[in-house]
């Protein structure tokens, strides 16, 4: 069975009694107010959860998506779930709960478009639009409608959105790892990728260390900035890793290599917050769970 697709956006919306006004001026048609629950696993691919909707029923959602604060094509699958209760436990005791999003949703329909105008508990208003696609479609259309009703609805790129509103919930970072953690990526000495990372670290106790990537002429001598921010911890007496930054001056969303996410692993429970930001933002909270699943530790030796 192939996912159903869409064409989306997410916007912040300072003012949705205006755009609710507008997007009525544009024909778009009101279809109600829901309180929605969501639910969402902590799972290694993709994202996972469950929606509780009142009034309707629930729906197990599992969908992927680049994180992008522009218009972006999403692909899903919904499964009608009579028994969301039993599910919930089910996916709890296996996965784990990453975030609940709790949110009041004004549902508007304009052609083929979904309008949300979102109320969402610990965040904000939002407006997202979500242009479903015809099966095979070359997504010429929706991209089409949702330029249409962006302009429409007047929602400029700095209101645009990335990521999942279970992402924004995610812990807030520790705003002196995140200084470090971008002085760091300042000195890295990257000369031949111009990619400069800088790493930080902070235990529970509550000391902090940075490091950056240190490139080499030799190329293979290079190092990473989280392998730079471990040296450093464990010169400074070492212990458990509470909270990770990794901080690029990039367009891309710096993930750690393969090889960090070992490192890592080393010294850091599946658990703790793994925030990867540029010099402005966090783009996304993550963790050693979603990173480095079924991973290989010091406990497998003790084992
Ligand atoms: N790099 C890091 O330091 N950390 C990461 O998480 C990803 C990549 C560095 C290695 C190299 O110096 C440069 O980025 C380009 O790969």
């Amino acid at each position: 069975m192939e996912p159903a697709r869409n064409v989306e956006l997410k916007a912040h919306d300072p003012d949705p009694v205006a755009t609710l006004a507008r997007a009525l001026a544009a024909g778009a048609e009101e279809r109600g107010v829901l309180a929605q629950r969501d639910t969402y696993f902590a799972v290694r691919s993709g994202r996972l959860k469950l929606r509780e909707e009142d009034p309707g029923g629930a729906t197990l959602i599992a969908y992927d998506r680049p994180d992008a604060a522009s218009e972006r094509v999403s692909s899903y699958r919904l499964v009608p779930v009579p028994d969301p209760g039993a599910l919930r436990a089910a996916l709890t005791a296996a996965d784990g709960v990453a975030a609940v999003v709790v949110k009041r949703r004004r549902l508007l329909m304009w052609e083929t478009v979904r309008i949300h105008l979102d109320e969402v508990e610990g965040l904000g208003s939002f407006l997202e639009l979500e242009a479903v696609a015809q099966p095979g479609s070359d997504l010429e259309r929706e991209h089409g409608q949702v330029a249409h009703l962006r302009a429409v609805l007047d929602i400029p790129d700095a209101a645009l959105r990335e990521g999942s509103y279970a992402d924004a919930l995610a812990p807030a970072a520790d705003p002196e790892l995140l200084a470090l953690a971008r002085a760091a990526a300042g000195n890295a000495y990257a000369p031949y990728s111009r990619f400069p990372v800088g790493a930080a670290v902070r235990t529970a106790d509550g000391r902090r260390f940075a490091g950056a990537n240190v490139e080499n002429a030799a190329y293979p001598q290079g190092q990473c900035a989280e392998a730079s921010a471990i040296g450093a911890l464990v010169a400074g007496g070492g212990g458990a890793i509470a909270e990770v930054v990794v901080a690029a001056p990039s367009t891309e969303l710096c993930t750690p290599c393969g090889g960090c996410r070992q490192r890592l692993r080393e010294f850091t429970p599946d658990d703790a917050p793994i925030h990867l930001v540029d010099l402005e933002r966090v783009r996304r909270t993550t963790s050693l769970a979603e990173l480095l699943p079924l991973s290989f530790g010091p406990g497998h030796l003790a084992a």
